[in-house]
């Protein structure tokens, strides 16, 4: 069984790829495919790039030409309900594109022909990520250092399980982050991805999970607060989180 860890950007994932002591690098389509073994377990690691078309590619890819049998996506996300803080943890029960409205030939939200607005994530992945989260987030010092805990005022996070929204918008102002929240009252955190790589998964019958750390509250200060957490923040939580997360399963023998 070979996992997918996917991430957007560089800075989510750099500390999880100097982890891997055995990787080769597969170029396709101008990306970069690390194949190796994290944690004893074959895994395929790379660097999607930025938004849906990318995120959608690279799935593809990671199906036909790795025949990943699962693709967990990890990084980063703006913080849409109420309660959820900047160095929170989002595990996606469902995704949804919020910038797809194909109406009123088919209904807001819903993926033209394939009768789904919202796309699940897999239950066994998505449980075993959010109990793996909890046990992290009990104790943010030893997970990022004393310094930073302080710098970002990340004492208590706390994990979340819901509705993440994919979109090609860095959500960046608090009157679009209402209009968000007004439209998806139950979503919890917006990215540019998931949503993208949950209905290739989708359409390839192959599990996906998505684990998104809270970098901005996607409102007038996000660019700033995503840009800071991004450079400091962010590839310690993925690395903690996937490592941690592949620990738990079973090594091939
Ligand atoms: N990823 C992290 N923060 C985001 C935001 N505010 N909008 C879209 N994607 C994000």
């Amino acid at each position: 069984m070979t996992i997918a860890i996917v991430a957007a950007m560089h800075e989510e994932l750099s500390a999880l790829l100097a982890q891997m002591p055995d990787e080769q690098r597969v170029r396709v389509a101008g990306r970069d495919f690390w194949v190796g073994h994290l944690r004893g377990q074959a895994v395929v690691v790379v660097l999607s790039r930025i938004g849906k078309v990318a995120a959608a590619l690279t799935a593809t890819v990671l199906l036909e030409r790795f025949q990943v049998q699962a693709i967990v996506f990890t990084g980063v996300a703006g913080g849409l309900a109420p309660g959820v803080q900047v160095g929170d943890v989002v595990v996606a029960t469902r995704l949804l594109q919020h910038d797809l409205d194909a109406s009123p030939i088919f209904p807001k939200y819903e993926v033209p022909l394939t009768g789904h607005a919202r796309f699940a994530a897999d239950t066994e992945i998505s449980d075993s990520l959010a109990a793996v989260a909890v046990g992290l987030l009990a104790d943010p010092v030893a997970l990022l250092g004393q310094k930073v805990v302080d710098d970002f005022a990340l004492a208590t996070p706390a994990v979340h399980r819901g509705l993440l929204i994919s979109g090609d918008r860095f959500v960046s102002n608090a009157a679009e982050s209402e209009t968000l929240r007004r439209a998806l009252p139950d979503a919890l955190a917006v990215e540019m991805e998931g949503a993208a790589v949950a209905q290739v998964c989708h359409d390839y019958g192959v599990p996906f999970a998505a684990v998104r750390t809270i970098s901005d509250r996607a409102d007038d200060e996000a660019h700033g607060d995503f840009t800071r957490f991004v450079a400091v923040v962010a590839s310690r939580y993925s690395l903690a989180l996937v490592d941690a997360w592949l620990a738990t399963l079973t090594p091939p023998t």
